[in-house]
């Protein structure tokens, strides 16, 4: 072959590989546990995350732990999409000790929140020292989901400690903070005021010691789902059920078989997809790895739900048909 045909050759080669790669790019599959590439090819970093939906677009943050941080800052990655499945690089916004509280200082969980009156997004974070003493939320508004975000204030909810936050959504659009709260040993779910800068109201106190607290309403019942309090290292997450918010909330159970850990993650949100057949309700889970946090992974499967029984199964790569709202799982 001479050199020409060879080089025409690669060149063939390497139009027909990048082709190929981008079209695994938007298979729509959701893979739990892989690495999960954004646009620009990095792995996601919105651990601890929450998800919101503005007309099509969803927009995820979470905490965003790269190798390659600045130390003294901490950051929440922004990223968006439309199918949930290909994600694109938005941000990563900077937070710089906002309550001087030390080098090894805490942001986690972040949870943003979209005021239709302000117009505004009230970010929702965990603050904490190195020893998890502080206990208080922190907020932080911007006017652009990826725009200058400027801290506000921090405090503790309902005068109470808290530490993992989940967010919840009502389908009436009332907004509610969900935190954990270790020396009542259990966990609240907490109107947030009509500006979403003050947590105003005790909805329900859940008499569970609860962490990565997620709650979703299905068919008109409510599901809380937490995972017990052991670090980093996951455990069996179990979940509640009750025909209004403010309870009674009922005994919890599994939400998989004990032995697996909940797949070795701990759940962090549920999100609904609804369309013309069926409405999947996603678990949204994070698999840490303490010791490179950078590389901690995320567990999001289609839940089986329903009738006051929810589980999950076996992770599998999967997509939604956003059409008809039904999940497809891989056999
Ligand atoms: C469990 C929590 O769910 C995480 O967000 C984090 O705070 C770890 N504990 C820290 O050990």
């Amino acid at each position: 072959m001479n050199l020409n045909k060879y080089f025409r050759l690669i060149t063939i080669l390497t139009l027909l590989q990048l082709s190929s790669y981008a079209q695994k790019g938007k298979s729509g599959l959701i893979k739990p546990g892989s690495v999960w590439p954004d646009n620009m090819g990095n792995h996601i970093q919105a651990h601890g995350g929450g998800i919101i939906k503005l007309g099509k677009v969803y927009y995820w943050f979470g905490e965003y732990r790269a190798k390659d941080n600045d130390p003294s800052f901490r950051y929440v990655g922004v990223y968006s999409s439309e199918n949930l499945s290909d994600w694109k690089f938005l941000k990563k916004i900077p937070f710089s000790d906002p309550e001087n509280l030390g080098e090894k200082w805490v942001l986690e969980r972040p949870k943003v929140y979209y005021n239709e009156k302000s117009k505004k997004f009230v970010m929702y974070m965990h603050l904490d020292d190195a020893k998890y003493r502080f206990a208080r939320v922190g907020i932080a508004v911007s006017d652009k989901p990826d725009g200058e975000y400027t801290f506000v204030k921090s405090f503790r909810p309902l005068g109470l400690e808290s530490r993992d936050i989940g967010q919840f959504i009502d389908d009436d659009g009332s907004a509610y903070l969900i935190f954990e709260s270790r020396p009542t040993k259990g966990f609240y779910i907490a109107r947030l005021s009509d500006d979403y800068l003050n947590v105003e109201k005790e909805t329900a106190y859940i008499n569970a010691p609860l962490e990565g607290g997620a709650i979703i309403q299905y068919k008109g019942l409510y599901y809380a789902i937490g995972s017990a309090l052991t670090g980093w290292r996951p455990n069996p997450n179990k979940y509640a059920t009750a025909t209004s918010l403010s309870g009674p909330w009922s005994e919890f159970k599994h939400i998989a078989p004990p032995e697996t850990n909940t797949y070795q993650s701990q759940s962090t949100m549920m999100l609904k997809v609804a369309g013309s057949k069926a409405t999947t309700v996603i678990f949204m889970a994070d698999q840490w790895k303490p010791a490179s946090q950078w590389d901690s992974r995320y567990l999001w499967m289609p839940l089986e739900i329903g009738g006051g029984e929810l589980k999950l199964p076996e992770p599998k790569p999967w997509k939604v048909n956003f059409k008809t709202g039904k999940a497809e799982v891989k056999k």
